[in-house]
């Protein structure tokens, strides 16, 4: 071993052990009540995320009977809190936590959107950034990254991960943590991530929020469970419980998912908390009677910390008197709580995240702001360019039309969380940023459902009359650019849709605009995918620019004008209509694959049985060229390694990115497997004429998969290797796995 390194680990290993001797000395010294009181996390009346909250939660910082608090950010408010935690016996600081989902205070495009950029080192930024602002705002923990994994669209809060690839979930996992925790948590600006919702969340039924999954082993093991595992062995210090059951019990009380699967087989060290009030929810969830048995039943199977529910609070003690409960499962829990709190340094100073000249200097500054820029610009996604309508010439006069056009506090969209929309930037505002001619009219409401305007706290106008105004505004035009899609509370977090398409209001508008004659060009805000079959068919230049954040304008801008030449490509599948879902590309064959001249295969009668837009998918202003996809071999050893070589030429007029994609396919094997998965891609930029030769290695390692016994390996036979500029496109080449 280098000296070096023999040093470190010597100083490490003090380290550990005078964290464990502090924290044990301190565990000793504690009462029953307080050691209940760590697992106890409170959300404070500055913010509520969940259905109710509790009153008086400051007594309970007071007496000791609360060692965690959420929704509570600023230095000034976090150290007034803290104030009180230090005025208990013991003195042990408060953790505070809050959604930092896509930024803190710089708000980046929702997660989804982020992913289009496919861009791993901006991701790993991003979330360092959000990680500086939170720091220096007052907070320790973020409840973030959320990689779950969905297939349907219909689930509100498909806006929140990065969509329906495993592999891909995987990478973008272990790029957050990186980014939120640093290499070292007792810096002052990192923070611990949570890795949500364990598991398998995004597979809830009918894309309905909360509602039941059920789901086999396999699926699990070989679709769902690798992102958290992904995260754990990243390093991140928290996982948080989800709300659904798995495998009939519900996740805050599943033993096998909290213990066996994520500490015995993953081997994670830090502390589990469960989702707000999920511990009660057990309640109705059918699984026990009353909060005395959920709270046994949720501590049992390894649930550390109880979000909002205060079942634990009330519980635990009189479980122990009556002996269910051994204090052992308590100390344990409550070790891995402090043993969080001490990395962060919070024995040593308990307000050091509190400091108000730090906050000023570091959030929402030009550097970040720029990032944020950067962010949403590679976020956005072409989705169609008939006749090069885009980009936009300067000397056009452009008309901007539609309910999203101005609208402010929709561009940070949903879970911005801390996010000030009054400093975002609309895309009236960046096109006026850029100097061009440009005249604006709403045009319509979000929806003509009054029902679903008060849901979502908006105020119908006057229909005809804005109607009226946008015609004008289109006639007077050289163009039109229509800003539609989805109010930003129409995604995330209790907002499934059973329609996704765009809102019968603005298909009004979106239909009569089409009559003036005008070219139209179509900017969709929106946090999932939609059904555009129609617009598809009627207009010529479709954008996908998601909920971009806090410069979300003055990117849209940079696309429209060709400042940027968008490079987006989609991370979830966009189906032509909702009887479509759940519609994924990594879809296995049957028996019976569709054939189109064969009834008795497996198809619709009203719909193809191809998506939209499929994953994979999206355009720039210049076109990419693939030449053929040579193999370095025709067959691998199991111990040896392929190259897979394709040469890629921007044939276009402009300079561009494109992210060419690898695909892998087991053709025979003990079980079924997808017919495409991705398993690799590079990101290049080209100047206009020039090529480069992309290659790949592929390994062993990629070839695995969970076998009929369950067992993570790779079999003999026929792969075939799938590279293309998205996962319809692909040319493919086979190669044989020798035994
Ligand atoms: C959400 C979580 C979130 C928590 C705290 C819950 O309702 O499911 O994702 O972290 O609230 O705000």
């Amino acid at each position: 071993m280098k000296p070096i390194l023999a040093l470190f680990l010597l100083i490490a290993s003090a380290a550990q052990a005078q964290q464990q001797r502090f924290l044990t000395a301190l565990l000793q010294r504690m009462t029953l009540e307080e050691k209940i009181g760590q697992l106890n996390l409170l959300t404070s009346d500055m913010d509520v995320t969940g259905p109710f909250m509790k009153e008086n939660y400051k007594q309970d910082i007071l007496s000791g009977a609360c060692g965690a608090i959420f929704n509570a950010y600023t230095p000034q408010y976090t150290r007034m809190l803290q104030d009180m935690a230090m005025k208990t016996r013991l003195k042990i600081p408060l953790l505070f936590g809050y959604d930092v989902i896509h930024g803190h205070k710089t708000i980046f495009p929702i997660p989804l959107g982020e992913a289009c950029t496919w861009d791993m080192e901006l991701m790993e930024k991003t979330a360092r950034i959000a990680a500086e602002e939170a720091s220096a705002d007052g907070l320790h923990w973020t409840y973030s990254p959320m990689v779950d994994i969905a297939r349907d669209p219909r689930w509100g809060r498909v806006a929140e991960g990065v969509g329906e690839d495993t592999w891909f979930g995987e990478q973008v996992a272990k790029a957050k943590v990186r980014g939120y925790q640093g290499t070292d948590l007792s810096a002052p600006n990192t923070v611990l991530a949570c890795v949500k919702h364990f598991a398998l969340y995004g597979a809830i039924e009918a894309g309905r929020d909360y509602n039941t999954v059920d789901m086999s082993r396999r699926q699990m093991y070989q679709f769902y469970l690798p992102p958290y595992k992904a995260a754990v062995r990243a390093g991140a210090a928290t996982v948080m419980t989800s709300f659904n059951e798995v495998d009939g019990i519900p996740a805050t009380g599943n033993h096998w998912l909290l213990t066996d699967l994520l500490r015995k087989e993953w081997g994670f060290k830090g502390f589990v908390v469960t989702d707000y009030t999920s511990i009660n929810e057990m309640i109705p969830h059918g699984i026990v009677k009353n909060e005395y048995e959920a709270a046994e039943l949720a501590l049992k199977a390894g649930v550390d910390m109880d979000m909002q529910g205060s079942v634990y609070a009330t519980q635990l003690k009189k479980l122990v008197e009556d002996k269910k409960v051994p204090v052992k499962l308590i100390d344990d829990a409550v070790m891995r709580i402090l043993e969080a709190k001490y990395k962060l340094g919070l024995f040593q100073d308990p307000y050091r995240y509190c400091d108000t000249q730090r906050a000023a200097k570091v959030i929402m500054n030009g550097e970040f702001l720029q990032a944020a820029r950067e962010t949403a610009q590679k976020s956005i996604v072409l989705l169609k360019n008939e006749g090069q309508l885009l980009p936009l010439k300067s000397n056009q006069k452009i008309a901007l039309i539609g309910p999203l056009g101005d609208a402010q506090r929709d561009m940070i969209g949903n879970w911005s969380a801390a996010g000030d929309f009054k400093k975002a930037v609309t895309l009236l505002q960046g096109l006026k940023a850029a100097g061009v001619n440009v005249s604006y009219a709403q045009g319509s409401d979000i929806s003509a459902d009054a029902q679903l305007m008060g849901k979502l706290g908006l105020q119908p106008g006057d229909a005809d009359k804005l109607l009226q105004e946008a015609l004008e505004t289109a006639r007077a035009a050289d163009v039109v650019v229509l800003a539609l899609g989805e109010s930003q509370g129409m995604s995330g977090e209790a907002a499934s849709r059973s329609d996704i398409g765009i809102p019968d209001a603005q298909k009004r508008l979106m239909e009569a605009v089409l009559q003036t004659g005008k070219p139209l060009v179509l900017a969709l805000f929106n946090g999932r995918p939609m059904t555009l079959e129609w617009e598809n068919a009627h207009i010529p230049a479709i954008l996908e620019t998601w909920f971009g954040g806090s410069q979300a304008g003055n990117a849209i801008a940079d696309v429209l004008l060709g400042k940027f030449n968008p490079s987006g490509k989609l991370t979830m599948t966009f189906p032509r209509n909702t009887g479509q879902i759940p519609i994924y590309y990594n879809r296995k064959n049957t028996g019976r694959p569709m054939d189109a001249n064969n009834k008795y295969t497996s198809k619709y009668l009203d719909v193809p049985n191809d998506p939209l837009f499929p994953f994979g998918f999206g355009l720039s202003y210049t076109t990419f060229a693939y030449g053929p996809v040579s193999l370095s071999a025709r067959s691998m050893a199991m111990n040896g390694t392929l190259r897979a070589t394709v040469t890629v030429s921007n044939t276009g007029n402009f300079d561009g990115y494109e992210t060419v994609q690898l695909y892998l396919r087991d053709v025979t094997a003990s079980v079924n497997r997808p017919l495409q998965e991705l398993r690799g891609f590079k990101k290049i930029f080209l100047r206009k004429g020039e090529r480069r030769e992309v290659s790949f290695s592929i390994s062993v390692d990629d070839l695995k998969f969970y076998d009929r016994d369950m067992q993570y390996v790779a079999e003999p036979g026929e792969f075939r290797v799938q590279i293309g500029p998205n996962s319809r496109d692909v040319q493919e080449v086979a190669f044989d796995l020798k035994p």
